[in-house]
């Protein structure tokens, strides 16, 4: 029997068309002598109808049939009796009229049924993964990431980019992260990194003149893993030559135009809101704001660091910060419900949670005590308090404050549902520091990696305050999810030199780690950059998932683990003996 059909295009429209069907037992239902199969595949589902009296052998075949049994068969499209019509399916308006049945395969009974809604423990899902995927919402969210790459990859192709390929067995990159490391059997006692991303590959691409590159590629971080990490992942890499800034927002607002339009059927606004990191960070307390809701930070150390409140003037005086949300409308909050608040920015390290009631006569409080009324006053309008609003404070150093409060702006949002899950807010984060200083290592951190590019205004910055040094680094933003970054790349050697030894980065350290990339760039580089988006996260927001885990095939756990395979495991002592490997027993240091 040769297809004809899929379970999911058959209409009333093709009654009478004799089909041939194939695909697996979603649901036997037997009525007395007739027997009805719910016939799935991954463009949908089709009610079969075995009639005794019709085909008296398949129908005898058909009672073997049991869920998840692989079929095929052949009959006639026949429109459903009035008032039997299944509104909820595609195919709801026909049955087919089974005359042949062939089965293909049987199958054990799974251990959760295969359909939607149904609350099944990760753990089994992950295990029986092949099963997972059958589900109709999980292929469904297979079938737009397939769109969306394929989207990409004709946009990209449209516009002049070409899709290169770069190693995965390589050095390692500096992107941060721990390395996968791979051992080399052929130069014993040497390894191989798996890339943290093509960095230094698709720089040198633009070395060799190949102007505009992409790749969906995938990258590997031996990093912790949260709810929108793994340990593999996919990044869409771009590169450009002879470009600056402003080429790299246009050309990718454009990209997500395509995508968005393509899975969405939506337009979206060009170009694409921007704020430099400092506005930010002093705005929502983090890099990646979700801006599609208000509850913005408020700085009031200039009216609250003045008050007689240990609290308040010990954290100006040490060279902190006082900030604060003005939670409108929620002056009625419970004293349960505060707590709960001080509870929870108390997780960021914050050492508590001060609240502030607006009504018509006054602002009160647990430390009115402390405070002027005329700061009481000063604090209101600089937190724009209405009648009827919370103002909340914490005070403590810079970080505290920016990760308890933009943590608590995201929890107010979902508590007081402000976010409209239907918005797409892109925003480009820019000018970033260039550095970053670590008070353990005692030394400057590139922000973004060594390569990235000083606003040129900022070169002379390295001689006397680098901290002020801005970077040609962007970040996209959609609705508070980091979903790409990039910079432009430092051209010249003479610059890079400079970085390097801001970094504390010897000339020979240099050579060892990325000496190939330094030599590359002395034949002739042109002005390039790029950015990388991550895959897995763009489609995490296009479909609504909540985990990054139900948007790739093959997941791994938080442990890293692939339940299905069981990866990593033990391997042989042969193996090992090879690769010249010889193991500590696990625990020992
Ligand atoms: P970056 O390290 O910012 O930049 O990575 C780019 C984007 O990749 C996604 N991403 C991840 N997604 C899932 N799991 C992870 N563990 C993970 N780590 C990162 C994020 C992030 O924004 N080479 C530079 C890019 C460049 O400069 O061109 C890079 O890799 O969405
Ligand atoms: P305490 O002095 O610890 O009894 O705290 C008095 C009030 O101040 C409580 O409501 C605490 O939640 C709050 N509080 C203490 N430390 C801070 C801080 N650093 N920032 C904001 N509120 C604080």
């Amino acid at each position: 029997m040769n297809r004809t059909h899929s379970c999911g295009v058959l209409r009333k429209g093709d009654t009478g068309k004799e089909v041939v069907l194939k695909g697996w037992v979603q649901k036997r239902r037997d009525h007395g002598g007739v027997i009805f199969i719910d016939l799935r595949d991954r463009e949908g589902i089709t009610q079969v109808v075995f009639n005794p009296g019709l085909s008296p052998d398949a129908h005898s075949k058909a009672k073997e049939l049991r869920g998840e049994y692989v079929m095929a068969v052949k009959g006639t499209v026949t429109a459903r009796p009035e008032g039997t019509v299944n509104e909820n399916l595609g195919t709801g308006a026909i049955d087919v009229l089974a005359k042949e049945l062939d089965i293909l395969n049987e199958a054990k009974t799974p251990p959760f049924p295969i359909e939607d809604n149904v609350n099944i423990a990760e753990e089994v899902r992950l295990k029986y993964r092949y099963l997972d995927l059958r589900r109709p919402s999980l292929q469904a969210k297979m079938i737009l990431r397939h769109n969306v790459m394929k989207t990409v990859r004709d946009y990209l192709s449209s516009v002049g980019f070409l899709e290169i390929e770069t190693p995965f067995l390589t050095k390692s990159t500096p992107e941060g992260a721990r390395d996968y490391l791979v051992p080399s059997r052929i130069n014993l006692g040497k390894f191989y990194a798996l890339p943290q991303s093509p960095q230094l590959f698709k720089q040198i691409l633009m070395v060799a003149g190949y102007e505009k590159y992409f790749q969906i590629v995938r990258c590997f971080r031996d990093e912790d893993l949260r709810a929108d990490r793994q340990p593999e992942f996919t990044q869409i890499d771009i590169e450009m030559s002879f470009i600056d800034r402003e080429d790299i927002y246009s050309t990718m607002e454009w990209l997500f135009n395509e995508i968005w339009k393509k899975i969405k059927g939506i337009e979206l606004k060009i170009p694409f809101p921007r704020l430099s990191y400092k506005d930010t960070m002093e705005r929502f307390g983090n890099d990646k704001p979700d801006t599609r809701f208000g509850l913005e930070l408020h700085d009031v150390g200039n009216i609250l660091g003045e008050s007689e409140f240990k609290v308040f003037s010990d954290a100006i005086k040490t060279g902190g910060k006082i900030a604060g949300i003005n939670a409108e409308g929620c002056a009625n909050f419970s004293r349960k419900e505060i707590d709960d608040l001080t509870d929870f920015v108390k997780i960021y390290n914050a050492k508590g949670l001060i609240s502030f009631k607006v009504t018509d006569k006054e602002v009160s409080s647990s430390v009115t005590k402390f405070l002027k009324p005329e700061q009481l006053e000063k604090l209101k309008i600089a937190m724009g308090g209405k009648s009827g609003d919370l103002l909340l404070v914490v005070a403590d150093q810079e970080k505290v404050v920016y990760d308890s409060l933009s943590n608590l702006r995201l929890k107010l949002g979902e508590k007081l549902k402000l976010i409209d899950k239907n918005k797409f807010n892109f925003l480009w984060v820019t000018d970033f520091p260039l550095l970053e200083y670590s008070p353990e290592e005692k030394r400057y951190m590139a922000m973004h990696h060594p390569f990235t590019s000083p606003r040129v205004e900022d070169i002379p910055l390295f001689d006397t305050d680098p901290s002020k040094i801005l970077a040609k680094a962007y970040d996209l933003v959609l609705n508070g999810s980091e979903i790409g970054g990039g910079s432009i790349r430092i051209h010249k050697r003479d610059v890079q030199n400079k970085m390097f030894k801001i970094l504390g980065l010897t000339e020979e350290d240099a050579q060892v780690k990325f000496g190939f990339l330094l030599e590359a760039l002395e034949f002739g580089t042109p002005p390039h950059g790029g950015i990388a988006f991550g895959l897995d996260r763009i489609v995490m927001i296009l479909t609504g998932a909540e985990s990054i885990r139900e948007v790739i095939a093959f997941p791994k756990t938080q442990k890293a683990i692939c339940l299905m395979t069981d990866a990593p495991s033990l391997v042989d002592k042969t193996q090992l003996d090879e690769l010249g490997i010889k193991l500590k027993p696990v625990g020992d240091k």
